[in-house]
Parts: C-alpha cells; structure tokens; sequence
C-alpha cells in the first residue's frame, strides 16, 4: 500500500471530523488492527491508550469476537423488533439478569450513547407521567400544578452523556454551550463530588455537602411533583476519571428514593468491565433504577443499551415506551456484544483487570512522585488518569473550563506521545488519559509508562518556562 493512500486524502477532504474545526483535519491511514495496536500504512505501530474511544475494551479484532460475528452474519444480520433473533433476546436477558436489582427489567438497545441516554431521560419522563396520571401517583395533590407532571431532570457540571440535544443538554461539560441556548427545558446542574477538586468543603466534608445541597435543589426545583430522575456517571469518564467518593452514590440513591426520583446511571464509558467489575456500579451498594451502557457494549459494534429496571419496566407493560428507532436491537452487534461478555465473565478475567490495575495505579503514583506538574492520579480499575496542574501545590488547574479548546501542554504531551513514542491519547484532556483496552499486558503497562515519564519531564520543562 503507498506511504499516503488515496483514501486518508478522501477522508481528510470529505469526512466530518468531530469537535473539530476541518481544516486540519489529517487522519492517520491505518492497514490494520489488532490487539492493543494500530498498524499504519507506512509500517508504524501506535498503542491505542485510549481503547478506541473507550470502545474496544477487549482490543481490537478479539478473535472470539470475530468468530461471532463471522457466524451471525451467515444467518440473521438485522430484522426489525416484530421478529425475534437468538442473539438478541439472549442478550437482552443476560444484561436484564447481570445488572444489579431484580432480574424483570428491560432492555432498549441504541446505537450510541447519547441515543441511549435519550432513550433513558424520555423513559424516566414517561415514567413519572405514568405514575401521575395511571396509578394515581400525584405526590402532593395540593401543590401548584404548572406543569402536570414530574419532569425536571437534575445531572452535574463535571459530566458528558453526549452530543445530540437532550444528551448535550443534560451534559455539564463545555460542549453543551454549542448546543445552547437552544438547550431542552428542565435540566437543573448539581455540582460534582470531586475530592481532588471539590467545588466546596473540604475533602473531608464534601461528600455530605453535596449532598445537602443536592436535597436543596431538589426541594427547591419543586421535589416529587417536578423532579423526574437524577443522571450521573458511575465514574466520571471525560470530564475527569473520577471515581465516586465513598457515600456519594449510595447518598444520591437515597435522596432519590426519599423523593421518589428515578436514578439513572450512565455506565456508557465505565462499564463493560472497565474498572474491573461489569457495571461500574457494582463497586458500591447501589441498584439504579436506568443504566445507561454503550460503546464496550458491542465490542467494536455500535451497540448501546439502556436497562430499565423491574420497576421501570413495569410503567411500559400497558402505557406506551413512546420511543424508538431503526436498527434497534442488531442481530449481528448483540452477537458479538454476547460473545464479548462471554470473554469478560470468564473465571479470572476481570480479578486480571483489577490485578492490572493496581500495577498501573503503582506506576502512576511513582511517576507523579517524580513530576511537579502531576497534581492528582486517579482511577478505578483500568480507568485512570493523571490531571496535570500549573503549579506545584496543585491548586490552579492546568486549564479552566472555559478554555477547554485552547491550546496547552497537555495537547503538547500528547503530540509528543504519538510522533515520539507511537502511544496515541487524546489530545484535549485535563492530564495523562490512561485507559489502555483491558487486555494490555504488564509488560505493555511498564512500557507505555516509560513513554509517559519522558513526557511529563517535557511537560515540567514547559512549565518551568523552558
Ligand atoms: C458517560 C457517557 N455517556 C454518553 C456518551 C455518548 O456516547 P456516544 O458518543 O456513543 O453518543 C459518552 C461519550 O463519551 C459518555 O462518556
């Protein structure tokens, strides 16, 4: 194949890059894949430390995978939801009986994330109507009646549920000021339970802060006749890889229960394994009442799911799930969604998950022992990142929110990992993005750390002036 292929030039004059503005855009032509690795036409190989976009968590091409997909394509590629297929329904069961509560939920499947979202915060919504005007649920008959039924939808600053209106719109990150102010009605923003950053209190305080305050706004945006469903990341993935604080997830399942709100979890980029458990969830006591699954779901597919629990659920089996779309459901993406969870659940995968992580977690801490400019190194699993900070003490951010698409050294570090070192991370982050698929090796880890030393000194050097 030549050095620069006829088809990166089409891609690079035609295709629509996203987030981006066009004119530079210059995508790197790939022969193949495979693994953790991404072969180039002219003989380059670059680590993906960023598992596709978080969505190959089993690597590229895993051959199982393959052969799945392979199988399926011989008999059902897609029928519409009138017909049923065995991968399918299989895997519509198996995520019903794998996510945490009773095993009677229900399964929508998209193919996106931000669709899937859609597909949640419309459910929450239809939900709460339901419960008003079917089952006679009016929380408070005598409060005011502007608006008839609980639609209020409460997420938090530091969050991403992605690009289409109502996802953007739910989304605290500064890529829903593209969408404003044409933003969808009754979304209220919570502040986020970060320690390294806390928006107030102190690290020993915040968590029971944030939650006072959430129980405020709540109260305050007219509680169980207005508020339909609370929406959070189990782990906050792109605005910053912040695993929930101890008590923060379990207090918003309370607070939800107490004014009868839906909690929905969005697990579209933690789950699938992601922080060594299938649903991120799973590392705290909470049942939600949505999850929200996408990109790992279908291991390379689009695949995306919300699952509606037993109680959700229920509200759909005689009022209408007033949503839908073609390709719900894709015979040939479950099976290979099927064949990927097979992997992921096999005995020792995700303890090896874990075990890999920590040796990660070992290797990270050691490094940002050495480098001023890391002011926190955080994760769960194989999920981590280091945020980098302007100064020493770690108190002014390397980048305020609003210059998310200004230019830092942080998109210099990463030009730098992927000419120098052939590790490719994203280049528009607050810190090191370190989510390598889960199959990396330690040997691999050990490696791309090396890679990552070097350029955390280019990044000391910058901020020392150099
Ligand atoms: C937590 C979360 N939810 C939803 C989305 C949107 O997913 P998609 O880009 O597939 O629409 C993302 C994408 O990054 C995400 O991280």
């Amino acid at each position: 194949m030549p050095e620069h292929p006829d088809f990166a030039t089409s891609q690079a004059r035609h295709m629509m890059q996203c987030w981006s503005a066009q004119a530079g855009y210059a995508p790197i032509p790939v022969a193949s894949t495979d693994g953790c690795w991404i072969e180039t036409t002219d003989g380059r190989r670059i680590f993906d430390l960023r598992s596709a976009h978080e969505c190959i968590n089993l690597g590229f091409r895993h051959p199982r995978v393959l052969d799945a997909l392979k199988a399926q394509m011989e008999s059902v590629v897609y029928v519409t939801d009138d017909f049923a297929t065995e991968p399918t329904g299989r895997l519509a069961q198996r995520l019903a009986e794998l996510a945490p509560g009773p095993a009677g939920k229900r399964v929508y499947f998209a193919q996106s994330g931000a669709a899937a979202v859609e597909a949640a915060i419309k459910a929450a919504r239809q939900y709460q109507y339901n419960r008003m005007f079917h089952e006679g649920g009016l929380a408070h008959a005598d409060a005011p009646g502007q608006y008839p039924y609980p639609y209020k939808i409460i997420s938090r600053y530091k969050s991403w549920h992605g690009s289409t209106a109502t996802a953007a719109s739910v989304s605290g990150d500064p890529r829903r000021w593209f969408q404003e102010p044409l933003t969808v009605p009754g979304v209220v923003f919570a502040p986020e339970a970060n320690a390294f950053r806390p928006p107030f209190g102190t690290p020993e305080t915040f968590v029971e802060e944030n939650l006072r305050y959430l129980d405020h706004i709540i109260e305050n945006e007219g509680g169980s006749n207005k508020v339909a469903a609370v929406i959070v990341e189990a782990v906050v993935g792109s605005n910053g890889i912040i695993p929930p604080p101890p008590g923060s997830l379990e207090g918003i399942r309370e607070l939800c229960d107490r004014w009868g709100l839906l909690m929905i979890v969005d697990e579209t980029m933690s789950g699938m394994g992601r922080t060594g458990r299938l649903f991120a969830i799973e590392h705290t006591s909470v049942v939600p009442d949505i999850i929200v699954l996408g990109k790992a779901l279908g291991a390379s597919c689009p695949l995306t799911a919300a699952i509606f629990s037993e109680k959700v659920a229920a509200s759909f089996e005689h009022h209408i799930f007033g949503h839908g779309q073609s390709y719900s459901g894709h015979a040939l993406a479950s099976a290979g969604a099927l064949a990927a969870l097979d992997v992921l659940l096999e005995d020792g995968f995700l303890e090896s998950v874990r075990a890999k992580g920590r040796h990660l977690e070992g290797k990270l801490r050691e490094l940002a022992s050495r480098h001023r400019c890391v002011g926190d190194v955080r994760g769960l699993g194989l999920f981590y990142t280091m945020e980098l900070v302007a100064t020493p003490d770690g108190q002014e951010p390397l980048r305020k929110t609003t210059e998310k698409y200004s230019r830092t050294v942080v998109k210099e570090a990463a030009e730098y990992l992927l000419a120098e070192k052939n590790i490719y991370v994203p280049t528009d982050k607050f810190g090191i993005w370190v989510v390598p698929p889960l199959i990396v090796t330690e040997a691999e880890i050990d490696w791309f750390c090396e890679g990552i030393d070097d350029a955390l000194t280019l990044v000391d050097r910058r901020l020392a002036g150099g």
